[in-house]
């Protein structure tokens, strides 16, 4: 049977590497037409051709996510091409990874502009067309270290928890509008967001282990899903739903725990 989500004008931001990319490659097999935005054009348009090679049609547009005229000319391409929008993929992002100790202030503003305000940006700029069409569905990258707050990475953590709670009251503001906003909250996954998860990503001998890992591809079908059944929230992999309850129930063992996994090894790398 031919899947009702097909066809769907879906904007990727974030969509030159990564989850993005992923998502991209998965949603063109369901035929759903794309517009993928980021800085870097080569990689878009390699993104691109592999969308269009796998029964999908793409649209790039070359968005920084911190200039606001910018995401306007991406919303504007897209209703150009489409006429409409179905989804918004909230997931440009970065993480500088640093003890709050050693990051310079233009770091620590840029992490935060990239993982919320321009997560809040862009959906301000698209809910009028969803308000017109009385339907959409937005859907903002968050983290799971935006639920559970990981030592040595305070300023990720700040921009996540940010995203949870914007998209959990844009959820509120719009309940009933037929527009859904959901959180997507995913856990490591190796992609280029770290030099870490790059290694792991390329199979480097000297890549480290993470907990949790998850394939980039598992993640992009994780959010075909979330298009297909909107959700409040999705934390992944599943069983860090419990970490996610035991640090927001007690979150003195959080305490005492957390910085045994993690402190350590960023204190001494970094
Ligand atoms: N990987 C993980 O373990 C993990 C876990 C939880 C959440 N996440 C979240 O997942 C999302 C995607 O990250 P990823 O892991 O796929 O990392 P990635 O491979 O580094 O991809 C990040 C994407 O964001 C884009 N981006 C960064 N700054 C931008 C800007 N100023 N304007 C436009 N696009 C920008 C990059 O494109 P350009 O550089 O070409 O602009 C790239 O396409 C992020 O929000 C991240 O926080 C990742």
């Amino acid at each position: 049977m031919k899947d009702p989500t097909n066809g769907k004008v879906i904007i990727i931001t974030g969509a030159s590497s990564g989850i993005g990319a992923a998502v991209a490659r998965r949603l063109a097999r369901d035929g759903m037409r794309l517009t993928l935005a980021a800085r870097r054009l080569d990689r878009l348009e390699q993104v691109a051709a592999e969308v269009e090679a796998l029964g999908g049609e793409a649209l790039v547009v070359q968005t920084d996510v911190r200039n606001r005229d910018e995401l306007q000319r991406m919303v504007q391409a897209t209703l150009d091409r489409w006429g409409h929008i179905d989804v918004l993929l909230n997931n440009a992002g970065l993480d500088h990874d640093r003890l709050l100790i050693r990051f310079k202030p233009e770091k620590i503003r840029d992490e935060i502009h990239i993982n919320l305000i321009a997560v809040i940006e862009c959906a301000q700029v698209v809910l009028p067309v969803m308000l017109r069409q009385k339907s959409g569905h937005i859907i903002n990258v968050a983290s799971i270290a935006g639920l559970i707050a990981t030592p040595g990475g305070t300023v990720y953590s700040a921009s996540k928890f940010g995203v949870n709670g914007f998209s959990d009251a844009l959820r509120r503001e719009f309940h009933g509008s037929g527009i859904q906003i959901s959180a997507f909250c995913p856990g490591y996954t190796p992609t280029e967001i770290s030099p870490e998860l790059k290694a792991i990503a390329e199979g480097r001998p000297d890549a480290p282990r993470v907990p949790g890992l998850m394939p980039v591809t598992y993640v992009a079908d994780q959010i075909a899903r979330l298009i297909r059944h909107p959700r409040r929230r999705v934390i992944i992999p599943p069983g860090w739903k419990f970490l996610v309850i035991i640090a927001f129930l007690f979150p003195g063992i959080a305490d005492a725990l957390l910085p045994l996994f993690l402190k350590k090894e960023k204190t001494d790398k970094k």
